[in-house]
């Protein structure tokens, strides 16, 4: 197969790569505009494969876009580039709304016109996978609830009022067009290759350097953790085998409190850091309660039974060994995390709000 994907220099997208190469024949078109988010040196394992190429463009940009697709031919198009950060979309929710909403636009009418070119079996194969979040759901306040496919949307953020955007506009695609779409929504990843602002990184990073932990409001809120490699095998799934027009969501059955995973982060760097910065003695004293996020959802918790019965896809790993493996990464992959804190747009934002 011939496999373009969108973003595939941000978190997400470069373990989908790594997956792909390393694990198919296939052939990856990587296309991103390398935002603050995206980072070339996340795919320096798959780099020199022949069956990897790289374009630097923004999905906004309809004739480059349009260009890369003729000139490709996928069978497939995987688009996961998108402004992802809930704290920066509240901050200015512009680069959102271009982004994940006009850039979704501008690339499903790129994938429809080209669609419209191929013959069969091409066109009946041909499929355009959206990659989105839980968080378009809104959030559960019953402690059983779970988002299933059919939970109606219901957006807090800048952020997640652009990804539901972005989804209806696919779902219309396929509805008007007939454009082959398929659509997943994840909770939250965490793993290797996590940009340093998003909390599992942000606290692992601000720990080994002696700095404040920053956990938003009480730290009650929920999230359920998917590691990011047993999300690129789903996502693989879904493009390969899921049901043209379905939707998939994908979880990872562990639903932690923040505090509860800033807390497991302190133990493991206990054991696996002893050496603390000077002067500290618990990498725990270093939590540091900090104003709330605003309009900041309670818990999220997917149920993942369709995607399990109907795909056969489960995560391999639990919470506890999936975090013992991303705080070992990051302890072992310094020169990967540091060069992205040198840059001075980055340093300004660590710890946000920590004071
Ligand atoms: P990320 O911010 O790490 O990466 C996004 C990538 O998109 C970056 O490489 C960036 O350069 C690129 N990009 C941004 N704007 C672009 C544009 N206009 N044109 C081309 N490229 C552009 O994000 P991520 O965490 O890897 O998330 C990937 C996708 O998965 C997003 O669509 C996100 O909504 C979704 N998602 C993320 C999570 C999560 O926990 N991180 C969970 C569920 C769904
Ligand atoms: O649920 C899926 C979503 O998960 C994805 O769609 C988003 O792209 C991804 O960024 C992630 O969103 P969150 O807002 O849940 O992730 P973040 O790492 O920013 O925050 C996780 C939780 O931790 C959230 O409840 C806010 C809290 N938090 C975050 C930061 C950065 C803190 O308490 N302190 C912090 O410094």
């Amino acid at each position: 197969m011939r496999i373009l994907v969108t973003g595939g220099a941000g978190f997400i997208g470069s373990a989908l790569i790594r997956h792909i190469i390393s694990n198919t024949s296939d052939d990856v078109l990587n296309i991103d505009k390398l935002s603050y988010a995206g980072n070339l040196d996340s795919l320096t394992p798959i780099a020199s494969s022949e069956r990897y190429s790289f374009q630097k463009l923004d999905i906004c940009d309809s004739d480059s876009i349009k260009k890369a697709i003729n000139v490709f031919q996928p069978d497939t198009i995987m688009h996961l580039a998108a402004e992802s950060h809930v704290d920066r979309s509240i901050d200015g929710p512009a680069d959102f709304i271009q982004t994940n909403i006009i850039g979704t636009y501008t690339l499903l009418e790129a994938a429809r016109e080209y669609w419209n070119t191929l013959s069969e079996p091409r066109k009946t194969s041909f499929r355009f996978h959206h990659i989105s979040t839980d968080e378009v759901f809104g959030d559960l306040h019953g402690s059983d609830d779970l988002f299933t496919e059919s939970t109606p949307y219901a957006p807090s953020s800048p952020y997640s009022a652009s990804k539901a955007s972005s989804d209806h506009l696919v779902r219309a695609w396929q509805r008007t067009y007939g454009l082959p779409t398929i659509v997943s929504n994840c909770s939250n990843n965490y793993g290797p290759y996590h940009f340093p602002e998003k909390l599992i990184p942000l606290v692992i990073i601000n720990a080994l350097k002696g700095q404040p932990l920053p956990v938003y409001g009480e730290g009650k809120q929920i999230r359920d953790w998917l590691y990011v490699e047993d999300h690129a095998r789903a996502l693989y799934t879904v493009a390969t085998k899921g049901k043209v027009s379905a939707t998939y969501n994908i979880g990872g059955h562990n639903e932690k409190s923040n505090i509860e995973v800033v807390e497991l982060i302190c133990s493991l760097l206990e054991e696996l850091a002893p050496n603390k910065p000077k002067g500290l003695s618990m990498y725990r004293d270093l939590i540091s309660f900090v104003e709330d996020r605003p309009g900041h959802d309670l818990r999220y918790a997917i149920d993942a039974s369709k995607i399990k019965e109907e795909l056969n896809w489960m995560p391999e790993e639990t919470f506890e060994t999936g975090l013992r493996k991303t705080v070992e990464w990051y302890l072992e992959n310094h020169q990967w995390w540091q060069s992205i804190l040198d840059s001075s747009y980055q340093i300004e934002r660590m710890g946000k709000g920590s004071q």
